[in-house]
């Protein structure tokens, strides 16, 4: 996924296009780039961050495009930075053109020299090549000709900035000094009105308008709601993004279980909840070990049976689906290319759509038949964290109503808030584990039953922010291979909130210990053992994932810190996937 930005108006468009970048930095900073128009095009694009760009805000001019890339084709080069020129036009873009080498031979054929190995290159050429003194219309003309998913922002020697969307989120908005375009709302602060463009929609953006049409011709869109335009948040005094967000579980969880009461008082989806036999969660990355932790909770409260998906499987296994199946797409940014392509292909299959997403306009909301948003607010972290929390208050409150409406009793979720909180402060103690962890050669997090899962995303995390091999596993499986792994120190996280499987997961420890390895515990139970152990408050067991997977997200981040690195901007990563 990569960010852009655009501005014209009655300011220099340089300082703007920077902050902005900077804003948007979580989507991907392999490399960065402005063009600017004023006198003559400008432009200046380094590899690095946003802050490679340093110098560049003297850039003279009032209209421009910006770029934060992360690298899909080609590598991250400053060739292969946006913005591209070609002839008369700058052209910025987020997605994949999957037909790129058949337009660039086209191109190549008429004498065209290409600068970079990107995809995105092909979309200048093109545009320089319709360009006829219409801007918007040689745009038109080359959306045409691209197959694959687009965001873009492209400006001339006029100015003005003119604009695509298909598949990849684009917003538009204006402010007193001119109008803006971004990738998201974090970079549109200074905007009173945003509109999110819609599938196959153009825009043409000058300093006093913005024009939106779709294929039918100019169209009015609603403006976004005042709450959902808000700036990116500040640090609030935390070292970082992911320190300050994981202090916000406990308020994300609380606002997440409100979120579900509201959303539970639509008798529409009541009635399908009444006749739901068979459920399938789909998602990626942290969603898809939610999309676990709900699965084990829908069977266990409620005796239905579920599946869990990984997005980027499901949309290729050609999956079976019955008609009228309740599918539930998880995604934190709601605009995961593989969480939107298998929602997508289950629906056309005849499911209805449940959408679990933190974005309330995000394409995968669009898409569903019905839509829960968590409360966690905005996350920038690229580590899942509190929006993890929140997918899961509103997901077991999913399975506790289903249980009701089966006449398997009551559940209270209420509590969840508090325990977090109580949980947060015992996780501090995960700070004395990092030593035995900075110089890991692998790690293993093992659980039973749902702790499963909970190992996973632990896992994942310390994968994603510490860079260390590690694994989430069942415990009883160690013994059929993966122990050969554990030697002298090797650490291993046993997690155990399930009473009756906390015996069992003890005896894969024990037999880890015996190898050697350095065993650390996150129990619901009192410490044994004299083992280091973060002891999470009991709570209804099917409901404590929420809380056993906090300390091992804050373990990742300790152990992140401690190896040098910067947990919210993890290398290769992005924060929301929106390419294959
Ligand atoms: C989680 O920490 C990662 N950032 C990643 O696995 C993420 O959960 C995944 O890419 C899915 O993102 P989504 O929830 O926005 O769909």
């Amino acid at each position: 996924m990569c960010g852009i930005v655009a501005y014209v108006g009655r300011k220099q468009a340089a300082p703007i296009l920077l902050r902005g970048l900077s804003a948007l930095e979580y989507r991907g900073y392999d490399s960065a780039g402005i063009a600017v128009m004023g006198e003559r095009l400008s432009l200046v694009k380094r590899v690095g961050r946003v802050s490679s760009l340093a110098g560049a805000e003297q850039l003279t001019g009032t209209c421009g495009v910006g770029h934060t890339r992360w690298a899909t084709h080609g590598a991250p080069t400053e060739e292969n930075a946006h913005p591209h020129v070609f002839g008369k036009v700058a052209v910025v873009h987020n997605g994949i053109i999957e037909n790129a080498d058949v337009l660039k031979a086209e191109c190549t054929a008429r004498g065209e020299k290409f600068s970079s190995e990107t995809d995105s290159e092909v979309i200048a050429h093109l545009l320089n090549f319709y360009f006829k003194g219409d801007l918007l219309a040689a745009l038109k003309e080359t959306c045409k000709r691209l197959v694959g998913s687009y965001a873009i922002a492209a400006m001339g020697e006029e100015r003005e900035i003119v604009l695509a969307r298909r598949a990849s989120p684009l917003l538009v908005g204006r402010g007193e000094d001119g109008a803006y375009a971004a990738s998201d709302l974090s970079a549109l602060s200074a905007c009173q009105t945003v509109y999110a463009l819609g599938e196959g929609h153009f825009a043409r953006m000058t300093e006093d308008a913005i024009r939106i049409f779709d294929d039918g011709g100019k169209i009015a869109l609603k403006p976004l709601k005042k709450e959902e335009v808000e700036g990116l948040p500040a640090k609030g005094g935390y070292a970082h993004f992911m320190k300050k967000e994981l202090m916000e579980i406990p308020a994300s969880i609380a606002n997440s279980l409100e979120n579900y009461r509201s959303f539970a008082q639509n008798q529409a989806f009541c009635r399908v909840l009444c006749q739901t036999e068979y459920l399938t969660f789909l998602g990626c990355g942290t969603a898809y070990h939610s999309g676990l932790c709900a699965k084990y909770a829908v069977e266990r409260l409620a005796r239905v049976r579920a599946a869990c998906h990984l997005s980027s499987e499901y949309r290729y296994l050609n999956p079976i689906v019955k008609r009228g199946e309740l599918v539930v797409a998880i995604s934190q940014s709601g605009e995961t290319a593989d969480t939107l392509a298998a929602a997508e292909l289950a629906k056309a299959k005849g499911a209805i759509l449940l959408a679990v997403t933190n974005v309330g306009y995000s394409t995968l909301s669009r898409i569903a038949d019905f839509c829960l948003v968590t409360g966690a607010g905005r996350e920038v972290a690229v580590a899942a964290t509190k929006s993890f929390s929140a997918q899961l208050a509103v997901l077991f409150s999913f399975a506790a109503d289903l249980a009701r409406l089966r006449g398997m009793g009551e559940r209270d979720l209420g509590n969840l808030p508090v325990l977090a909180e109580r949980t947060l402060a015992a996780s501090e103690g995960t700070k004395a584990w990092t030593g035995a962890f900075v110089h890991a050669k692998n790690v293993f997090f093992l659980g039973r039953g749902a702790d499963v899962a909970t190992a996973m995303e632990g896992s994942l995390k310390l994968k994603e922010i510490a860079y260390l091999p590690s694994e989430g596993y069942a415990a009883g499986e160690l013994k059929h291979g993966p122990l050969a792994l554990v030697e002298q120190g090797t650490p291993v996280v046993a997690v155990m909130t399930e009473k009756a499987l906390a015996e069992k997961t003890k005896n894969a420890v024990h037999e880890t210990a015996a190898r050697g390895a350095n065993v650390f515990v996150v129990s619901a139970f009192p410490p044994e053992d004299g083992l280091p152990t973060v002891e999470i408050p009991e709570a209804d067991e099917a409901f404590s994932p929420i809380l056993a997977a906090i300390p091992l997200q804050m373990l990742a981040y300790y152990v992140s810190l401690a190896r040098g690195y910067d947990p919210d901007l993890p290398r290769n990563l992005a924060k929301s996937v929106t390419v294959e």
